[in-house]
């Protein structure tokens, strides 16, 4: 338990592999799961993979990790964008949080630019696709 990393992918990340690939890449999330899961286990940690389209879940995934997790990687999909819910969950937390997307969003249209996550995050990998996942597990099993 003291070594759980908790993974949460944010809406519509469930449609990894068909969903715009020529942004998202063909990886599908099972596919991203499969590649954490090898990495956690490498690394002696344990995951607890979760993928949600909604927002009141994913608060209670993030409280749940408060007792539960030693970290959590977050991808929030658009909800990144909007949700202040999630920034003052993960703003009750006392573990770190390393936010992931696998597109770049400062290549993209200029609402993704913002993140209401950024500053509450230990640090931010975009742009490298389910790799970014993979980095953020070696971050946090080197820190
Ligand atoms: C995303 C980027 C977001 O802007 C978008 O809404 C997503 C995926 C990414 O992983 O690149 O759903 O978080």
């Amino acid at each position: 338990m003291a070594n759980t990393v908790y993974i949460l992918n944010g809406p519509n990340l469930n449609l990894l592999g068909t969903r715009e690939p020529e942004i998202y890449g063909s990886t599908t999330l099972a596919d991203i799961e499969a590649m954490c899961q090898k990495h956690a286990e490498k690394n002696g940690l344990s995951l607890s993979f979760h993928q949600s389209n909604d927002e009141g879940a994913l608060v209670e995934l993030i409280q749940e990790a408060r007792s539960k997790g030693s970290a959590i990687i977050i991808n929030a999909g658009a909800y990144t964008h909007t949700s202040v819910a999630i920034l003052d969950a993960i703003l009750a937390l006392e573990i770190p949080v390393i936010e992931v997307h696998l597109s770049n969003l400062f290549k993209r249209e200029a609402f993704r630019h913002h993140s209401y996550i950024t500053p509450a995050a230990q640090g931010l990998i975009c742009g490298l696709g389910a790799q970014g996942y993979v980095m953020a597990l070696d971050y946090l099993s080197q820190s």
